[in-house]
């Protein structure tokens, strides 16, 4: 796959396929040139503030309008079934990596793990893996609950999109926005974490004292130019809306944008960028500043979501407990590991894998990881090879029943067996 990237985070970008398709001065003009259709994309309300209003203009062969009636779609029973409904322990939960299905593209082999609020509230996240053993064809997803940032963590992914195409293998991430249709393409098996956020659009944190420069600096962020396929073949459209997934046929392929400009658009970003920032004395500062994308809520500081990594970084804090320390939150955690190993847990937290720590459930390093880091000689120390990650919701998760049935029946055992503290 050819592609070519435009750099910069949430920047006006204005891109063309084809020279002269991109109208000058005008976002609708009359006859747009070669027959193409104007069509505005919005992933804000009109009226958002300037800083907040995402939109982009799409020039097309043929308008998202022209379509025929979504019907039921059954062939993902998996994906957004909603979640268990009886009480929820609150018990500590853990998953090992989903098996692979033979024959599963990447829309009917997405399950759902995770969710919180209803996509209609504009609100929550949602966490699921996908499990891809072939590309897509012949059709698209397109999601209008949320915007969809996905994790690869087993082989790489071509996503071909409405606004253009993204190569995106293990170790970056890719964020498709609400509303953009888009095809995955794989090679052999593919596995990997979808988070579906339904609130506010992610974006960079700010950066207070830190200042101008540091964690993902907007450079490093690419959009894909304009591409587009004229392909008069059936195309099957899978949208998820309210929470259910619909089908129709269109007669072509719906990635007919031959050029657009705007805001509003699909990036890709790889995680080896991300400035890590830590302590260079003692203690180390709150997961926070592995933040690499956040989506606000209503509430000043408590995200709806935030999407925060653990990257192969430097530990050199003295007289410091330098894993992850125990703690209780109010805030839910969802974690995944990309590659390698997390520094809070010795084992069962395999890449693939998947945990929850809800709303004020105890939790930090396991016995022997405990133990580990409170005997080590602290020398600087580089933790490498390593990429966990966690999606924080001020919203407490529910499993689905999926996820449920296939929880480790003994991750509490994992913080069994602490000495008891030895007073004078
Ligand atoms: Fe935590």
């Amino acid at each position: 796959m050819t592609t070519g990237y435009l750099t910069g985070f949430g920047s006006h970008f204005e891109t063309e396929a084809v020279s002269g398709a991109l109208p000058k001065g005008r976002n609708s003009p009359q006859r747009p040139a070669y027959g193409l259709y104007a069509e505005q994309l919005s992933g804000s309300s009109f009226t958002s503030q300037r800083h907040e209003n995402r939109r982009s203009w799409l020039y097309r062969m043929r308008p998202t309008a022209d379509h025929r009636p979504f019907t039921a779609y059954d062939g993902a029973p998996l994906l957004a079934p909603g979640t268990a409904k009886e009480p929820l322990a609150p018990n500590r939960l853990r998953w090992d990596p989903c098996d692979l299905p033979e024959g599963k593209d990447f829309v009917d082999g997405l399950v759902t793990m995770l969710a919180n609020r209803d996509p209609a509230d504009l609100e929550g996240v949602a966490v699921h893996v996908y499990r891809a053993t072939r590309s897509m064809e012949n059709r698209v997803l397109v999601d209008a609950d949320g915007e969809m940032l996905i994790i690869p963590q087993l082989g790489g992914l071509r996503i071909a999109s409405e606004l253009g195409r993204l190569e995106v293998p293990p170790g970056t991430i890719a964020v498709i926005p609400r509303g953009v249709k888009f095809r995955v393409e794989v090679d052999g098996d593919s596995r990997g974490y979808v988070a579906e956020n339904h609130g506010m659009p992610l974006r960079l944190p700010d950066l207070g004292p830190i200042g101008a420069n540091g964690l993902a600096n907007p450079r490093d962020f690419e959009t894909p130019v304009a591409w587009f396929e004229d392909k008069d073949e059936p195309t099957e459209v899978i949208q998820k809306s309210l929470g259910s997934l619909w089908t129709t046929t269109l007669d072509h392929s719906p990635l007919d944008v031959v050029a657009w400009h705007g805001n509003y658009a699909p990036y890709r970003y790889d995680l080896s960028r991300f400035n890590v920032i830590g302590s260079i004395s003692f203690d180390h500062p709150d997961p926070s500043i592995f933040t690499v994308l956040t989506s606000p809520s209503d509430v000043p500081g408590r995200a709806n979501a935030d999407f925060v990594i653990f990257p192969p970084r430097w530990m050199v804090g003295e007289d410091t407990f330098r894993p992850p320390w125990f703690h209780r939150n109010v805030m839910s955690e969802a974690m995944g590991l990309i590659y390698g190993a997390y520094d809070a847990k010795a084992d069962g937290f395999q890449p693939g894998g998947l945990s929850l720590h809800n709303l004020m459930s105890g939790h930090g390093p396991d016995v022997e990881s405990w133990r580990k880091a409170s005997e080590a000689e602290l020398k600087p120390v580089k933790i490498d090879g390593t990429m966990a990650f966690m999606v924080e919701t001020c919203w407490p998760y529910r499993p689905t029943h999926y996820a449920l049935d296939r929880a480790q029946p003994d991750y509490d055992l994992a913080w069994n067996g602490f000495p008891k503290a030895q007073l004078p």
